[in-house]
């Protein structure tokens, strides 16, 4: 029955291709997130090139690490909080989209909480943040956090300097708090330069893609770099504590960045192999009603 036989060989090679295609389209997605980045079309030298294979293939490494990371979680039910923090434009975003990319949005999400309304300035500073935080087996990465109070806020001046000295002394009590109740917490800073961040502000004001990520409140910014300075030195000193260190992650080169961040996240959760069953794809059950070539 060669016939029979090289039709199953065929189909077992349309499968084998069909997996490889999986993958090139996991790798599209990835070039194209970089190339929106980097303004499309540029050109690039061989060297770039070579590294841009060494960061896709350790990226995919990373992300399949976390992927186990993710199922340790569940099976475990271990609550994890990840702040990002860092100047505007420091890469926060694009180290989380990283991290989510592969992971299932029940288990690992991301807030990103808009300015305070006028009813949740009224409320005790951290609840709004409180209401984000994981139930057993999630993961929540924050994009800005509780931090805003120790730098956007200080410095464009939307908290008095009582609350800012509350802060300070609530959010080591605050974390300690959140470590005792059994909440893994990691909190990074991206560091940029002043060079960087004009450069990654005029990409913006020049490409479509990213001019929504420009905020008036960038802008200011550049206008504040000193300031900045000055709070991100006061928040490193005043709220790295033993418990909920403060992570620096150099960031002007961006994807070194990323995979900075992942590898010590990674190294950060103590998590182990899940054993799970072997899974096999039940067959498709038809109806009589229906035609078997139905889509
Ligand atoms: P991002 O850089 O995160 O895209 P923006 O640069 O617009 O966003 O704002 C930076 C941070 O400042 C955000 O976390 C935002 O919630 C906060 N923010 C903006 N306006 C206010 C305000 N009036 N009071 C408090 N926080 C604010
Ligand atoms: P300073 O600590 O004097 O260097 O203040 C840094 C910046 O933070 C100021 O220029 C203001 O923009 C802002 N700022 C500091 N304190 C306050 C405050 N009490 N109210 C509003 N804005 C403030
Ligand atoms: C970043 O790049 O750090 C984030 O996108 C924040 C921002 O838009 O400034």
């Amino acid at each position: 029955m060669s016939d029979a036989n090289a039709t199953s060989l065929t189909a077992a090679e349309r499968e084998r291709e069909r997996m490889r295609q999986e993958i090139i389209d996991d790798l599209d997605e990835e070039i194209e997130l970089e190339l929106q980045e980097e303004g499309l079309g540029g050109e690039s030298s061989p060297s770039d090139r070579s590294f841009r294979h060494t960061y896709f293939s350790e990226l995919v490494r990373l992300q399949g690490e976390l992927v186990r990371l993710q199922d340790w979680v569940k099976a475990t039910g271990h609550r994890l909080v990840v702040l990002f923090e860092g100047r505007d434009a420091a890469g926060k975003g694009g180290a989380i989209k990283r991290i989510t990319q592969r992971l299932n949005p029940r288990i690992c999400r991301v807030a990103a909480l808009p300015a305070p309304t006028d009813r949740e300035k009224t409320q005790w500073y951290f609840q709004r943040y409180v209401a984000q935080l994981p139930a057993a087996g999630e993961i929540v990465l924050f994009d800005r956090s509780w931090y805003n109070r120790a730098g956007v806020e200080r410095v464009m001046g939307f908290c008095s300097d009582e609350e800012y000295e509350e802060f300070f002394r609530s959010v080591p009590e605050f974390e300690r708090m959140l470590v005792r109740s059994g909440i893994q917490v990691v909190k990074y800073w991206f560091s940029i330069t002043d060079d960087e961040q004009e450069a990654r502000f005029r990409a913006r004001i020049e490409d479509p893609l990213k001019q929504w990520k420009l905020s008036p409140m960038d802008l200011e910014s550049r206008r504040r770099w000193e300031l900045y300075t000055k709070a991100k030195e006061t928040m490193l000193e005043r709220s790295s504590i033993p418990e909920v260190p403060w992570w620096v992650v150099q960031a002007v080169d961006k994807k070194r960045a990323r995979l900075n961040c992942i590898s010590h996240l990674l190294a950060q959760v103590p998590y182990q192999p899940v054993e799970h069953p072997e899974v096999a794809l039940p067959p498709r059950v038809y109806h009589p009603d229906y035609e078997r070539q139905s889509t």
